[in-house]
């Protein structure tokens, strides 16, 4: 393991300096190989994790204690959490009114740290009947008001932090209908072919809209590209990939597969993350780091992205809080590998 990361981070300084060439070209993503440390002063701390919601949530304790002593021990306010899909597994029996809302929300991720809104977003687990839809519980617990949980539609938009932002966060559900156009049947459901379209139409309408914050982040359930078991999803590749593309969005938030990464693509404007090492259990990585990379483990885990109007800072931590990747990117969508 420590030499496939010495290998892989060797590998990722070599792309740097094809990517430093590449920018002399004309494109918009550089990188570079340098240290940085500290935090900016006047910064805005937001934290995520994705696939939190396993009906035995040992591990999400422990995720959930360790983003607590992060905050306590670094002395921060958190003003935002980004809650990255598969919010529930297993059944959810009482709805709205469940216990589970108490002991693995409200309970787990306390007021008393995180005094600010949880946005969330829908997993395939969360487009479940169990007995009845899941992710329809989501937002009539969020519409019922009286909680941090925020989900004002199945995709929207907002600005963070809400006090003088510094980046626009598209919000989007990431649950494809079949390509042969028929719905799910049973248990399991997805997004209507209407609705991805209507989808799609609402995102590229956002796209276009005139830029009012120095950064601009997407994020859904299913990672575009992804080195876990899940791999590269086909629609998204086909239908937002070329959007994130063409209007330089700086990073993709995803979960789904149960593991911690950071891709990058030479060319490619948006730096891909994935935080899914919120409490289901992990899964192995199907292309290691060093092959599509820079960062990609299998481990649990939780996000932190710092922002000012000059840099955005994505470390991810493990369930001890300790740093395990971090990386920088300016709103030019250069971008600093830090560890
Ligand atoms: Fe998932």
């Amino acid at each position: 393991m420590i030499q496939n990361e010495v290998l892989s981070r060797r590998r990722f300084l070599r792309q740097s300096f094809a990517f430093s060439a590449l920018a002399g070209l004309g494109s918009l993503t550089s990188f570079a190989a340098s240290k940085h440390s500290g935090s900016p002063a006047g910064s805005s701390r937001l934290l995520m994790l994705g696939d939190w919601g396993y009906e035995n949530f040992e591990a999400q304790s422990r995720v959930a204690s360790a983003m607590q002593a992060y905050v306590r021990q670094q002395n921060f306010a958190t003003q935002a959490l980004l809650m990255l899909g598969d919010n529930w597994y297993g059944p959810l029996p009482g709805g709205v009114k469940d216990v589970r809302w108490q002991s693995q929300f409200e309970q787990m991720y306390p007021k008393t740290v995180f005094d600010c809104p949880a946005y969330a977003i829908p997993g395939n687990h969360d487009y479940q009947r169990m007995p009845q839809s899941k992710v329809a519980a989501e937002l009539e617990y969020a519409k019922a008001g009286g909680t941090r949980w925020t989900m004002p539609s199945l995709w929207y938009s907002f600005q963070f932090p809400l006090k003088n932002p510094q980046v626009t966060i598209i919000a989007l559900d990431s649950n494809m209908p079949n390509p042969d156009g028929k719905q799910a049947a049973g248990v399991n459901f997805t997004l209507t072919p209407a609705q991805q379209a209507e989808q799609l139409t609402w995102l590229e309408a956002e796209l276009n809209k005139p830029r009012t914050t120095p950064f601009l982040v997407v994020m859904g359930h299913h990672p575009i590209f992804s080195n876990g078991p899940h791999g590269d999803n086909k629609i998204l590749v086909r239908d937002w990939e070329p959007l994130l593309r063409k209007h330089n969005v700086h990073l993709y938030l995803a979960g789904h597969d149960h593991d911690m990464q950071h891709l990058e693509f030479e060319g490619h404007p948006t730096s891909f993350v994935l935080s899914g090492g919120g409490g289901a259990d992990l899964y192995p990585l199907l292309i290691d780091e060093a092959q599509r990379g820079p960062y990609a483990q299998r481990v649990y885990g939780f996000s932190d992205l710092e922002v000012t109007p000059e840099l955005l800072t994505l470390r991810h931590l493990d369930e001890k809080g300790q740093l395990l990747h971090a990386f920088t990117k300016q709103p030019d969508g250069t971008v600093h590998f830090i560890s």
